[in-house]
């Protein structure tokens, strides 16, 4: 049987090809649609770029959903400065032909969920969690119809965007707070696993060589310069933070980690969207979420780039 998930996503160059990824491995992974999120760049130019990616990747009738604009409470901090002016720097893909649907990401979210037997549904969380929040706020009987989330989101050690944190929980840490309070098992990847997941000329290769239309696409993003300039990893090439969520739901024998109590810090200041882990158990408290701590980052680049060439 396929798994079912729910890809919220902003793309976003790594959302991007988590959502190729994903496709990649139809045989295994059923997306039973995509929800977008501002967060890289405006909700209306992620939301075409979930469109162009489910394109490209041959299937665009995978229902994308347009989600929430801004944050719950802080003003939207996009990241073009990394991701380029439309989000998908160095891909060149045409308009879409598929619009979104019309109904917003929160309420197909509540709709879907509501309609699915408990513990049935994965989402995949690629972006801030407003989406995500707003709909367990409206509707919290969804919680279990969640069998579980799978984050990226946070960092054991230091943050990307402020010294503290993360850029999604950075962008929307109450809505953060929220989806670790909501007793929902939670997976996540935080920045000191995925920075262990480098696209590196070696890692990338393979698609190099393949040379289908997806596969030069995602090798010309994955070569192109960053605006900003390197990447905080160093300049071995850009992280994929975003695929290793999907790769996680396909295959977590690749991934260890540990169950650990989570707090986001929601008030402003320095330390404003940190999530604090107590990776010791230090406080006792009961762990929220199985905090990813390394990673079988070639085997991942080498399965991914199998499945990437399936949709050459
Ligand atoms: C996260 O922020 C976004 O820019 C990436 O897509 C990823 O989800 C990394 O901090
Ligand atoms: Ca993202």
């Amino acid at each position: 049987m396929r798994r079912p998930i729910i890809i919220d996503t902003d793309p976003g160059p790594d959302d991007a090809l988590a959502i190729l990824l994903a496709l990649g491995a139809a045989d295994r992974l059923e997306i039973r649609g995509i929800t977008t999120m501002a967060g890289n760049v405006g909700v209306d130019q992620t939301t075409v770029n979930a469109l162009k990616i489910c394109a490209l990747g041959g299937a665009p009738q995978t229902p994308v959903h347009r989600g929430c604009p801004r944050p719950l409470m802080r003003a939207l901090h996009t990241a073009e400065f990394i991701v380029g002016e439309d989000g998908l720097g160095g891909m060149d893909l045409p308009e879409p032909t598929v619009a979104a649907r019309p109904q917003p990401a929160v309420a197909y979210l509540v709709e879907t969920l509501r309609a699915a037997p408990d513990r049935s549904l994965t989402l995949c969380a690629l972006a801030p969690l407003t989406n995500i929040a707003l709909a367990l706020v409206i509707a919290p009987d969804i919680a279990r119809k969640i069998d579980s989330i799978v984050m990226m989101a946070g960092a054991r050690d230091l943050g990307n965007v402020t010294a503290a944190a993360e850029y999604n929980v950075f962008v929307d840490p109450h809505a953060a707070h929220i989806v670790f309070e909501a007793g929902i098992p939670i997976t996540m990847f935080g920045l000191n696993a995925t920075y262990q997941a480098v696209a590196t000329g070696a890692r990338i290769e393979p698609l190099a060589r393949a040379g289908g239309k997806v596969s030069a696409q995602v090798v010309a993003m994955l070569r192109r310069e960053r605006p900003g300039g390197k990447s905080l990893g160093g300049d071995g090439g850009h992280p994929m933070h975003d695929p290793c969520v999907i790769a996680y739901v396909l295959w977590p024998e690749l991934f260890t980690g540990r169950d650990c109590r989570v707090d986001v810090a929601v008030d402003e200041g320095p330390t404003v969207g940190r999530t604090t882990i107590d990776w010791w158990g230090r406080s006792g408290a009961p762990a929220n979420a199985h905090v990813i701590d390394t990673l079988d980052a070639d085997e991942m680049f080498a399965r991914l780039a199998a499945a990437i060439q399936t949709l050459d």
